[in-house]
């Protein structure tokens, strides 16, 4: 076999030529895993290396072409030491979030500053234009590029006491920026056998399996064909175990297009090539259900057996009545809006590997929800409790699809079945066809006013488009109509949601379970209300806003923590500013206009009226050592770090002294899944607790009082009080079988209830508040949009890592924007990140945070969630700007220039 020789990192490789690519050979041959894949097609950016001193993408490059050249990796340039400034400078910006698209951002960046060492803005865009991130939102990138020379090489400690607060760097970003995080495909034990899936190619149909048996014969390298008929357990999972419908093997019929009905496992070898065209399987392609309209006519075909109409559930709030307060309404202004599938678009794919020791299973996995993907492979496999053990990997973004089971069933199966350790990745189109969406929605409102501009009554009709499986649908039902009516006061509401299935794909999880999607008709409305009764709109937004002291839409009432009038306040020096910008920009005339929105929201972090425990673990370790065991999984939002600063300052002791142990269900308690902007209120508030018992019991250790100073110095434990200090060796003291000498497990669980018939109760222990404002230009010949800035102010309650929560905002600006002006998945159409586009680095503009710090009466510290709430206010503003420019709205998303051409045609005939 002839070979190739070139340089890599500086040593000289030899590889046959049959290797495909230049992303295999570095991952597999040369195990130099921080070049990662994210779409294998060109698209993402994340391969990047550098090829004789040029970024290319590795995944486009032939090794055939390698011959004498010159590979850099992000190991090598690590190793020189040529990007310790930009390693360090990302981690002082907090530009790694989960850390996937890291090694492309610094690898391209390298190649930048050996041109100029200190680049500006637009030539740090131009370089790092190829590598997409969904996290960040790019603008810590730019700053940490931009700022190289400036970046503090070692950071400096927050004084004990001061963690909450303090601008820490990542406990987990070292490895985020050397390239050393373990993701979902960059492990497996050797020999691992590779899973191929048979996936439907309809969106609905009936079919039948073939001769398996003379197929695995046949097949070089195939080991076996496993479906239905060898799942020992049950053949269904589903994150709400009430609606669990999804089966891991369709059984006779498919009901979305990417559905499984088998997998394959051969030899590593083999399996890349594996043609599986040839895989015995006919299908009867039968007429789909592909729009809720559809679903919901009398004749429509039933997707699932009891489920009555193709309805999965409805929801529902109501308050006042609603008859009475329009009839005394003076403006009353309706709207229909409507958006579409968005895909995710994390940059990693799902990805893992599984193992059997003796009689269990485990599963090394990309997942934010590691004890729920346990109970669901035990029933799964028939297994008892205890025998699936789930040890996450980093995770390359999330965003709430994989809180959903992707690739573990068939990893747990195939390693049970066949007694050799397994491993997938998904390819990024089974990835986007596969795994969920955000729900498609019909959303009608109706607003009610008094000329004063007070709000009267609101009526919505949410109609969400749940697709072929349950998944989160029943969260959705549920959330809106607590969410729909925004942060503000009215005589009456009443909130109507209805998730009905398709032959669409699973409609899931995405970053704010549903109100993105609502508060964009109720925000956009409410600005023609505002506008029909003549009142500013953050005035109108201000006058109605919910207070501490006044009942929420469903009866609860907070006496504090209620911060959405301080954003508003916030705000309203910068929209005063931007008016008046605005109206100098269109004084004269010209075929651009200038355009301001604004929109607020609010959020309850956590489950809807039901529990939502967390359990969090910390211990003293002989070595004198912290351990903070955390099982909330950090999948770049930083649940590490923030758990590591409120376990330091509960403690009382510096935060270099405590050792962050990540999610493992074999050794970290059940923090719960990370969703529902729950873990720096729930997991935070649960190590807040453990911390504190812990301190008491070293306290009393030391026999001193609640005022003492307690200090770790190497294996001793010190404590100073009122004068006297007392010094404990911990190697005197017995420690359990971590290691431990004194350890505390703390459950924390938010006080909810249940809601009754009219969805009246208290759904949420704590809601997050926050407005967007949006300035942007509007080609009027065109159609097209360019954002000129995003201005945003959230009540955090209090800032446990501004740095962090920048980062939060500014990713869900991103994806933000994304919703509103380019983003709809289409099955069957843009099943790869070619065709559906996300935001790149050129697309997101200077983004401004405000931190309002209202403080909360439950969160850790006053500490409140952020995750989801950052996303919701961006899409509205957006809208809300262009309805200012052109003089029309946009109702259907995403607003692509031929919808804005229509508002333009439309608001230049009023
Ligand atoms: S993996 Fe190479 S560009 Fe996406
Ligand atoms: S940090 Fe860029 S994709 Fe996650």
């Amino acid at each position: 076999m002839s070979t190739v020789a070139f340089d890599v990192n500086g040593s000289s490789v030899q590889v046959d030529l049959s290797a495909r690519r230049l992303s295999d050979v570095l991952r597999d041959d040369l195990r130099l895993t921080a070049t990662k894949v994210g779409c294998d097609a060109g698209d993402c950016g994340a391969c990047t290396v550098l090829l004789d001193g040029e970024p290319v993408s590795a995944c486009m490059t032939p090794v055939g072409r390698l011959a004498g050249r010159r590979v850099e990796t992000l190991e090598g340039l690590h190793a020189s030491g040529e990007v310790s400034g930009l390693q360090s400078a990302f981690l002082a910006h907090g530009a790694a979030q989960c850390g996937i698209c890291t090694p492309g951002m610094l690898v391209a960046a390298a190649a930048l500053l050996r041109v100029t060492s200190a680049p500006a803005e637009q030539q740090v865009m131009d370089a790092l234009g190829g590598v997409l991130c969904r996290c960040t939102g790019y603008r810590k990138i730019i700053s940490a590029v931009m700022g190289v020379q400036t970046a503090e090489i070692v950071e400096q400690s927050p004084p004990v006491g001061k963690a909450v607060g303090h601008r820490a760097r990542r406990v987990d970003g070292a490895r985020k920026v050397n390239g050393a995080d373990v993701f979902g495909a960059d492990e497996a034990p050797d020999g691992a056998l590779i899973i191929r899936i048979v996936r439907s190619p309809y969106h609905r149909a009936r079919f039948q399996l073939g001769d398996l048996v003379g197929y695995v014969a046949a097949a070089p390298g195939v080991v076996a064909v496993l479906r239905a008929s060898d799942i020992d357990g049950r053949n269904r999972f589903g994150v709400i175990p009430a609606t669990a419908d999804q089966p891991v093997f369709a059984e006779q019929e498919v009901r979305f297009r990417g559905e499984a009905v088998a997998m394959v496992v051969g030899e590593p070898t083999s399996m890349a090539a594996l043609d599986l065209s040839a895989f015995p399987v006919t299908w009867d392609e039968l007429p789909p259900v592909m729009s809720v309209d559809d679903a919901l006519a009398p004749d429509a075909p039933r997707i699932h057996d009891g489920r009555e109409g193709n309805v999965l559930i409805r929801g529902n709030v109501r308050r006042g009545d609603l008859d009475d307060a329009f009839a005394a309404t003076e403006v009353d202004i309706e709207g229909v809006f409507e958006t579409g599938f968005l895909e995710h678009a994390y940059i990693e794919p799902e990805a893992g590997y599984a193992q059997r020791i003796g009689d269990r299973i485990e599963v090394q996995v990309t997942t934010q929800s590691p004890h729920m993907d346990r109970l669901e492979l035990e029933a799964i496999l028939g297994l008892p409790e205890g025998a699936v053990r789930i040890k996450p990997t980093a995770v390359g973004g999330g965003f709430g699809s994989k809180l959903d089971l992707s690739v573990q069933p068939y990893l747990a199966l195939a390693a049970w079945k066949l007694g050799r350790p397994v491993r997938i990745t998904y390819t990024r189109p089974e990835s986007m066809m596969s795994t969920t969406k955000r729900h498609p929605s019909r959303l009608r409102v109706r607003i009610g006013a008094t000329l004063e501009g007070r709000l009267t009554a609101m009526d919505f009709t949410g109609e969400f488009d749940t697709g072929a499986y349950a998944s989160w649908g029943p969260t959705v039902a549920n959330r809106v109509p607590v969410h729909a009516g925004g942060p503000y006061v009215y005589d009456a509401f009443r909130a109507r949601t209805v998730a009905v299935h398709t032959n669409g794909p699973v409609a899931g999880a995405f970053r704010g379970f549903g109100v993105p999607q609502s508060t964009i008709a109720q925000e956009c409305l409410f600005d023609e209300v505002a506008d029909a009764v003549g009142m500013d709109r953050l005035e109108f937004r201000y006058l109605n806003a919910l207070t501490a002291g006044v009942p929420t839409v469903t009866g609860q009432v907070f006496s504090s923590g209620v911060g959405y009038r301080d954003c508003l306040e916030a705000l309203r020096p910068h929209w005063t500013r931007a008016r008046e910008e605005a109206g100098a920009a269109n004084a004269d005339g010209g075929s651009v206009r200038r355009g301001v929105g604004l929109a607020g929201m609010w959020y309850g972090c956590g489950n809807t009226a039901m529990p939502n425990p967390s359990t969090i673990k910390v211990g003293l370790r002989c070595d004198g050592r912290i351990a903070l065991y955390q099982g909330a999984v950090d999948m770049g939002q930083g649940a590490n770090t923030v758990m590591t600063q409120i376990c330091a300052d509960a403690l009382g002791v510096d935060m270099s002294r405590i050792v962050t142990l990540g999610a493992d269900t074999d050794t970290t308690p059940d923090a719960g899944k990370s969703s529902a902007s729950r873990q720096t209120f729930i997991s935070g508030n649960a190590t807040y607790h453990a911390a504190t018992a812990l301190r008491a019991r070293l306290l009393l250790l030391c026999g001193a009082s609640d005022e003492a100073h307690l200090e770790l110095e190497g294996p001793h434990l010190v404590a100073h009080d009122h004068g006297e200090t007392t010094v404990v060796d911990l190697g005197s003291l017995d420690a359990d079988e971590d290691g431990l000498v004194a350890v505390d497990t703390e459950t924390y669980n938010p006080s909810t209830t249940t809601l009754d018939e009219d969805g009246q109760g208290d759904p949420y222990a704590q809601f997050g508040f926050g407005a967007h404002m949006a300035e942007l230009d509007v080609d009027l010949e065109l159609g097209t949009v360019r954002l000129r800035r995003i201005t945003t102010a959230h009540d955090v309650g209090r800032a446990v890592n501004p740095t962090l929560i920048e980062g939060q905002i500014e990713g869900g600006v991103a994806q933000g924007i994304g919703m509103a002006l380019m983003e709809e998945y289409i099955p069957g159409r843009n099943e790869n990140l070619h065709d559906y586009l996300i935001p790149t680095i050129g697309d997101v503009p200077e983004v401004v945070s405000i931190l309002v710090e209202s403080g909360d009466p439950v969160g850790p510290f006053g500490a409140k969630g952020i995750g989801e709430h950052s996303l919701i206010p961006t899409a509205p503003a957006i809208l809300n700007a262009i309805r200012d420019a052109v003089g029309a709205g946009v109702r259907r998303l995403p607003a692509t220039p031929h919808r804005v051409l229509a508002a333009i045609a439309q608001g230049a005939a009023r």
